[in-house]
């Protein structure tokens, strides 16, 4: 049943426990993620990136989400869009059955966020869909836009406080020290996130926050790839005990991009490396699709919302 967050997010936030956005680009990611919250009993938002829509197209997205809504009634689906960069992608989604936007406006100056995201909101309400605002900046690489390293910049409480009153956004995506991607924090570094600031904003705003770029970069998938041929280089990613410790702070929403795909380019490597003579593409892509589901599994007890719908 696709659903808007709002309920979801309600649950959460008192049970403290957060819900796992993963991205979705093509069929077999649907189906993995699916199963592994119908065998969770877990709630779910999926969410299309610029990327995503640029690769399968919204409407093959759409078709296959609301497919997925209507094979597992019982799964409460959020249909979201992910960094909406501006109110034309936003009124798209919303006028073409997503039940959730991202606006992200972080890469605008302060004021100019609030009107877009004011913008975005006034509309998005009118319709029943409901909003995610940005107020920070995450390093790393979102689509075509690149936040170098060390020019990331902190969600602000205060200022966070005002750009929730002033816009009427449902959820907040702040920056604490996560960034997107699979090279998070070097290989010696000690990976610190910033529950402090997390806490007070959660305090001040009192609406669900949301973190993006919360991959781990399990080492295990990333030695897979490599032992099969890849190139990934080692980073280290947010540990999975933080991801924990962040619904404890007031996150109700954990974005997992990065995981997946390292998990299918592991399952995909080692199946056509093992089965040279194969040429049926269901092979690998089915066992891609498992591992999708065996990741999200694995997600979902770290997140804490399995049993949750
Ligand atoms: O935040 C970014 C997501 O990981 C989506 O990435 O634009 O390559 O689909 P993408
Ligand atoms: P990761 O790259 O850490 O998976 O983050 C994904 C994300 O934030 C999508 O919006
Ligand atoms: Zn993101």
């Amino acid at each position: 049943m696709l659903v808007t967050s709002t309920d979801l997010f309600t649950k959460a936030l008192a049970e403290k426990y957060a819900i796992g956005a993963f991205n979705v680009n093509n069929l077999e990611i649907i189906q993995g993620i699916l199963e592994g919250c119908k065998a969770k009993q877990s709630p779910v938002i999926l969410q299309v990136s610029a990327g995503a829509r640029e690769y399968a197209g919204s409407i093959f997205l759409r078709k296959l989400i609301e497919g997925g809504a209507e094979i597992y009634p019982e799964i409460p689906i959020v249909f979201h869009l992910d960094h909406g960069e501006d109110f034309a992608i936003c009124k798209d989604c919303i006028d073409n059955g997503f039940t959730s936007v991202m606006i992200d406006g972080s890469k605008h100056p302060f004021e100019e966020n609030m009107r877009l995201t004011k913008e975005v909101v006034d509309y998005a309400h009118s319709k029943g869909v409901v909003v995610e605002g940005e107020l920070g900046k995450l390093e790393g690489m979102e689509d075509d836009v690149k936040v170098a390293k060390g020019e990331g910049i902190y969600t602000d409480p205060d200022q966070a406080a005002e750009f929730v009153e002033k816009t009427g956004i449902d959820s907040l995506a702040v920056a604490i020290g996560t960034s997107h991607g699979a090279y998070k924090f070097p290989l010696d570094a000690k990976p610190e996130l910033d529950f402090e600031r997390c806490g007070k904003i959660a305090e001040l705003v009192k609406i669900p926050l949301v973190l993006h770029g919360a991959s781990s970069v399990l080492q295990d998938f990333v030695a897979e790839i490599n032992s099969y041929g890849g190139e990934v280089k080692g980073s280290q990613g947010v540990p999975e005990a933080m991801i924990t410790e962040a619904s404890k702070h007031g996150v109700a929403k954990v974005n997992i991009d990065t995981d997946i795909r390292l998990a299918m380019t592991a399952s995909m490597r080692k199946n056509l490396k093992e089965m040279p003579e194969n040429f049926d593409v269901r092979k690998p892509l089915g066992a891609a699709r498992d591992a999708v589901q065996k990741m999200v599994e694995h997600k979902i007890d770290i997140l804490g919302s399995a049993g949750k719908i």
